[in-house]
């Protein structure tokens, strides 16, 4: 089995949940190391015979090829790609190359090596935004409205493509927003909760109302599995918890988790093209495939917030934060009404990640 971006946040979660319950299958993990790709996440299945991590590029041709030679690939399993819509309003161009022409070459040699299921992990983004009612279902018409959607909804589009053109065995997911251990500290979850154990300001765009549907990282995992078993050729399932939200919901459920006053919380100004709403109908997957998530939102969140107290040093390096033993840490005094009391962890993290909890 190939995995592309096994070393991010859902691709490493799969790897290890894949690894566990699959343990007589070969895992092939192809990923660039981006500021998002962390070896950490998969170092207890390293040392594994039947693991192999190789840094490349999923848009460089020959490197793909190689792999695919060498490898005898049966199964794709497609998470790689540009993730964050305020970097894909920053630099569009890279979440085309990545996500569009990344996904074509590997759709390309997937092809010629005959094998017999591509998953490609798409997102419910791709359906634009909803007003106050509805849900996105698998023939809602693609409407993207970000840079990082729009590059989204290219690489579904070629995916179905090869389907069509080319009898590739692609199946589409399109999965609503996951939250869950190893999620890099730029997404909503994990700024909430590390800002929080620092004290510091927790930044959230407009009104803090848009509505996100939220799924445990395992239970994705889970609607993989069944898919790569029992997945239709050429069908998009969707996938998501039932858990809708607005954004000001999860960050209080959070804050309140941790016991943290709601007063570290700031509104800023709204992201460009925001969408409000998103709410997902992932009935399909449930009939046809037998799917169903096994954690509550409130189940999830306690794991979260308990697997990021339990795992300071995985976050605290990603952001270089100091560790709360260290006396230059930030003081357990932080202002909430800004970033002024906040340390030099905090701007480097202010500047590079947490603008707002983009999701
Ligand atoms: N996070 C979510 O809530 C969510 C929801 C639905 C769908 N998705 C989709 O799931 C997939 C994984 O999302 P994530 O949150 O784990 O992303 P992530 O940003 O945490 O990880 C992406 C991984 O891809 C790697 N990568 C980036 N460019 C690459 C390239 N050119 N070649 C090889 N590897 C490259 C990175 O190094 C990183 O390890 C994405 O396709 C995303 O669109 C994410």
């Amino acid at each position: 089995m190939l995995v592309t971006g096994g070393m991010g946040f859902i691709g490493s979660n799969f790897v290890l949940y894949w690894l566990d319950r699959h343990p007589e299958d070969r895992i092939i993990n192809l990923d660039a190391l981006t500021y998002a790709g962390n070896p950490d996440n998969v170092a207890s299945v390293c040392h594994l015979p039947n693991y192999r991590f190789i840094r490349g590029d999923i848009s460089d041709a020959a490197c793909v090829q190689r792999i695919f030679r060498e490898e005898r690939i049966d199964t794709v399993v497609h998470f790689a790609a540009e993730s964050h819509v305020d970097r894909s309003i920053a630099d569009p161009q890279l979440f085309v190359r990545t996500n569009v022409l990344g996904t074509q070459c590997l759709l390309e040699e997937a092809r010629r090596h005959c094998v017999t299921k591509f998953v490609h992990i798409s997102t419910d983004e791709v359906y634009g935004t909803l007003g106050q009612e509805g849900r996105f279902t698998e023939s809602t018409p693609l409407a993207p409205n970000s840079p990082y959607s729009a590059s989204k909804a290219g690489s579904d589009l070629l995916a179905r493509a090869y389907y069509e053109t080319f009898n590739l065995p692609v199946v589409i997911t399109r999965c609503s927003n996951n939250y869950g251990p190893y999620q890099f500290p730029e997404k909503l979850l994990p700024t909430v909760i590390t800002r929080a154990l620092q004290n510091m300001p927790i930044p959230i765009y407009g009104n803090g109302l848009n509505v996100r549907d939220w799924l445990y990282v395992e239970d994705h995992c889970s609607a993989i599995e069944r898919v790569i078993r029992s997945g239709t050729p050429g069908q998009v399932y969707n996938v998501g918890g039932g858990n809708e939200r607005t954004n000001l919901q999860i960050v209080q459920n959070v804050l309140a988790e941790l016991g943290k006053p709601t007063s570290l919380i700031q509104f800023v100004p709204d992201r460009p093209g925001h969408d409000l709403r998103y709410a997902i109908d992932a009935g399909k997957l449930r009939r046809k495939l037998g799917w169903q998530p096994r954690y509550t939102l409130e189940r999830g969140l306690k794991l979260s917030v308990a697997w990021y107290l339990e795992h300071g040093s995985w976050w605290r390096k990603l952001l270089k934060a100091p560790s709360p033993d260290d006396p230059a840490a930030a003081p357990d005094t932080a202002d909430s009404s800004g970033p002024s009391g906040t340390s030099a962890a905090a701007s480097v993290l202010s500047e590079k990640t947490a603008k707002g909890g983009g999701t």
